[in-house]
């Protein structure tokens, strides 16, 4: 069993999608947050945004969804849990094999060396120059950077190898995460979880339009009875 998750598992535990009504594209630049030009223009700007994400995530509890596929783990010899969120809620709901495709914000890293610091209290504005000459930046993936190999590779054989592949709280708008529902899931049966229709819905074999919260408790019933 293989699972990709979105942001959208998360907005029942009140964190903002990217794309739908609210979502953080609506809200915020994209190109002067979440890329390596922006950050180069305005380092401060990008670690103010980041430390209020981050203390958002510190803020949200993992939800049904997240406590789900947290205990769906145990009745698979095979599971693994894929996910975009930097969030850390599946870590915090149990799950324990997680590929962070997009990295989390759990830690800071430096641009120029080695060093890395974590953000369990944010980065302070003045300790965001590093003594080397370079500067910490949040370890996550931002847009036009290429994901962790180790990280990418891991999620793609999980996806070739799964019987079953579960794809939740996704627009399927971000490759090449979303090409590990089509082209990189091999024969696996495709579920589909989410509220709306996405860029996906015609592709996989079924669609169980319903919230993460939701669904996932009565999917992770029916697996138990
Ligand atoms: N349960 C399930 N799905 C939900 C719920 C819910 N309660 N609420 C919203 N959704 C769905 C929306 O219908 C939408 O399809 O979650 C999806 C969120 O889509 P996006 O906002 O595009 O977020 P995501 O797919 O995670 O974006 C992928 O894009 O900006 C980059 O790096 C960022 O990881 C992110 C990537």
């Amino acid at each position: 069993m293989a699972v990709l998750t979105g942001s959208g598992i998360s907005s029942e535990s009140g964190l903002p999608t990217f794309r739908g009504a609210g979502g953080l594209w609506r809200t915020h630049r994209v190109e002067q947050l979440a890329s390596p030009e922006g950050f180069e223009r305005d380092p401060r700007l990008v670690w103010t945004w980041y430390n209020e994400r981050r203390a958002a995530h510190h803020q949200a509890q993992p939800n049904a969804g997240h406590d789900a596929l947290a205990q769906m783990q145990d009745l698979f010899g095979d599971f693994t849990l894929i996910t975009q969120n930097v969030d850390s809620l599946h870590l915090r709901a149990g799950s324990r094999r997680v590929l962070e495709l997009h990295g989390n914000l759990r830690e800071a890293r430096c641009t120029g060396c080695a060093a890395r610091r974590s953000l369990e209290d944010g980065m302070p504005m003045d300790a965001i120059d590093h003594a080397c000459g370079g500067r910490f930046r949040p370890d996550i993936v931002w847009f036009g950077e290429p994901l962790p190999q180790d990280v990418w590779h891991a999620a793609m054989e999980a996806s070739m190898r799964a019987d079953v592949m579960l794809v939740v709280g996704t627009s399927g708008m971000v490759y090449p995460a979303a090409a590990l529902a089509t082209e990189f899931c091999g024969e696996a049966f495709v579920v589909e979880i989410n509220p709306e229709e996405t860029a996906l819905s015609h592709a996989v074999d079924v669609t169980l339009r319903g919230s993460a919260a939701t669904v996932l408790p009565e999917l992770l019933a029916r697996l138990r009875s």
